[in-house]
């Protein structure tokens, strides 16, 4: 158990029987409730540009601990979520021995871990190392932040993401977005949830859809960019104190730790790199009618110090195009070492709506956390307590 630390532990294969996820320290007496999580592990399996397996799979959770008449009691939260198409798997991805194994896969895929993973693990069959590297852990870490969000919604904190580029096409966005307190409520993010490129913009939407099909016709693929906004942190998550306590490293570390992910940005973090200091910070101003502690921009993305300044979090990811291509790169056949082209497997083409999808559970689990660091609190009365006394003090 990490005291006071809100941790997640994910476990399962791509076609095991389920995924397992377990969270730990969230308070007790939090509503919660099934739907919570599948609203949106639905969310993750939509958008333009997936492939055959989310026809397949409809995403839902079930709780197995933690959890009693729809509130939490306190102990660790146990949750599984059943993968559908075990069943096809059956004889290849059994647990037990079975008499006749299939064939190894051995031709080795640039882009995913089956080289690193075959050699450091001292395996022979790649399938051994896809398993588990594979993307389909991802709907773990969305149901983990799925509790993550609803704990937050407590606190009056709500995490968005919409796509911002595909490919070279890049969307606009309302500048907005990133100043409101309240932005959560903007009516771009009902848009973006209609939109299979979780986008506002329909012109960017109807660009990226033609794109995506291009790019399928051509058997090949595209990675893009994702932005996540944070609405209602208040000033204070996050430390200076430690390298390893800042919030801003902690969001980088979670966003790039999703599959595909390669590059984040905190804010304008690019853009500022070619500003002078007078156009790259954000003034500080005070507005008791408005709620405070404000700025007229907010190019740091709602951090500094490594703490955040109650602006709206704004964190971006940069994906690689999807290494899974139907016309296979130059590779090596990892039993014989000789020349061949990668392994092929049913795959997506662009995922970059639902890579923003599980940006915002990465957001959300790494808010969470500092949340539960900064206002602690055993039951979640206690922690609202705390949190308001620290609201009243700080204004
Ligand atoms: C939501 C999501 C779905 C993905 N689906 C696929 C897929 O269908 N095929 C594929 O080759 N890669 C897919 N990926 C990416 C790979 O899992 C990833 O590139 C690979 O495991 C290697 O890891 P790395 O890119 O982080 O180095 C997906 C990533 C995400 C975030």
């Amino acid at each position: 158990m990490s005291l006071g630390r809100l941790r997640v532990v994910t476990a399962g294969e791509s076609h095991g029987p389920q995924l397992t996820i377990v969270v730990e320290n969230l308070p007790a007496g939090m509503p919660l409730l099934a739907e919570d999580v599948d609203v949106d592990l639905a969310r993750r399996q939509r958008g333009y540009g997936r492939g055959g397996r989310q026809q397949i799979e409809h995403d839902c959770v079930e709780f197995v601990a933690g959890v009693r008449h729809g509130r939490t009691m306190g102990g660790p939260i146990a949750m599984v979520v059943k993968n559908r198409d075990w069943a096809n798997w059956q004889g290849k991805m059994d647990i037990a021995p079975v008499p006749e194994p299939p064939p190894p896969v051995t031709r080795l895929r640039p882009g995913h871990a089956d080289l690193a993973g075959v050699v450091k693990y001292g395996l022979d069959d790649v399938r051994n190392v896809l398993e588990r590297a594979s993307a389909r852990e991802t709907a773990s870490r969305v149901a983990a932040g799925g509790l993550a969000k609803a704990f937050l919604r407590q606190f009056g904190i709500e995490v968005r993401s919409h796509v911002r580029s595909i490919g070279a096409a890049r969307a606009p966005a309302p500048e907005e977005l990133s100043l409101a307190r309240d932005g959560a409520s903007h009516a771009w993010w009902a848009a973006v949830e209609e939109s299979p490129i979780r986008t506002g913009d329909k012109a960017f939407e109807d660009t990226a859809i033609e794109m995506i099909k291009s790019a399928r016709t051509a058997g090949d693929t595209l990675g893009g960019i994702f932005e996540v906004i944070a609405y209602g942190v208040p000033i204070g998550l996050g430390t200076y104190g430690q390298w390893d306590e800042r919030l801003d490293g902690r969001l980088a570390a979670a966003i790039m730790s999703i599959q595909s992910l390669k590059g984040v940005e905190i804010g304008d973090a690019f853009a500022n790199a070619g500003r002078f200091g007078s156009q790259a910070h954000d003034v500080i101003d005070y507005e008791p009618a408005a709620g405070g502690w404000t700025r007229p921009t907010n190019h740091a993305g709602g951090l500094e110090g490594g703490v955040s300044n109650g602006m709206p979090l704004i964190v971006r990811g940069a994906a690689k195009p999807i290494s899974t291509l139907i016309n296979p790169l130059p590779s090596i056949n990892y039993a014989t070492r000789e020349r061949d082209v990668g392994h092929v497997e049913r795959s997506d083409v662009c995922v970059l709506p639902a890579a923003g999808v599980v940006g915002e559970a990465m957001v959300a689990i790494v808010v969470a956390d500092a949340m539960r660091l900064k206002f602690g609190g055993d039951s979640l009365d206690e922690a609202l307590r705390n949190f308001r006394s620290f609201l009243e003090r700080s204004a």
